[in-house]
């Protein structure tokens, strides 16, 4: 399983590249206007931390324009990821920049047979978004079950960006299903590390090993 995370926080991509734990990027508009950087600036410097795919996405509503805009963010990097919203219009530029050469990412994708087009149309991953999912008594992790057995029902090669994650939980089942990549929030990829037992363990090693009064070094 591959691990994006979801931020445009320079410094919190660069802890966890630091750790390995970085196989690409997720960013949109909303990440963007948190970060208050330029979008160009701030993805260039993520491109140039994170190896792999750091998707930017495009903000205009007609397929043409939203092809203008990817054509432009490419130029960015040769890792940038193109995304483009799950409407009809973002499916067409899909297919455009797909065609071209260059990865995309068809996001808000809250619907198998959205799935399923964004697939046909080339897109290299999909983001089903779970939290929103179930934000509104919808099951996301059932999405996700859904689009991983009709994608290896026809051998599909999009692969599945689990996004909208919101807990370790949400990490964990996914990657059971199946999920080709999860994408997060720093925040819950290092909450994935925590447990209670552990701290517990730890607490009683610590004062036992006060009583032994040695030292290793
Ligand atoms: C995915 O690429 C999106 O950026 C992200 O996962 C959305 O998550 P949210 O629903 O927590 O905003």
């Amino acid at each position: 399983m591959k691990f994006f995370v979801d931020t445009a926080d320079v410094a919190a991509i660069r802890e966890l590249n630091d750790l390995g734990m970085v196989d690409g990027v997720t960013t949109n508009p909303s990440l963007i206007l948190k970060s208050g950087r330029d979008i160009l600036e701030v993805t260039k410097e993520i491109c140039d931390i994170v190896e792999g795919p750091v998707s930017a996405e495009v903000v205009a509503a007609k397929a043409e324009d939203m092809i203008r805009e990817g054509e432009h963010l490419v130029k960015i990097a040769p890792n940038i990821t193109v995304k483009v919203p799950l409407t009809w219009d973002g499916l067409k530029a899909c297919k455009v920049l797909s065609s071209q050469g260059h990865k995309v990412n068809v996001t808000l994708c809250f619907s198998a047979a959205q799935a399923i087009l964004a697939a046909k149309a080339g897109a290299t991953f999909i983001s089903p978004f779970i939290g929103r999912l179930d934000d509104i008594n919808f099951d996301g992790m059932e999405l996700i079950a859904q689009i991983r057995e009709i994608y290896d029902n026809y051998d599909f090669q999009t692969q599945i960006l689990a996004a909208s994650i919101r807990s370790v939980n949400h990490i964990t089942d996914a990657a059971r299903i199946g999920a080709d990549v999860i994408t997060a929030p720093p925040a819950v990829i290092k909450a994935m590390a925590n447990h209670v037992l552990t701290d517990k363990g730890l607490e009683q090693f610590t004062a036992d090993w006060a009583k032994t009064g040695q030292k290793i070094v």
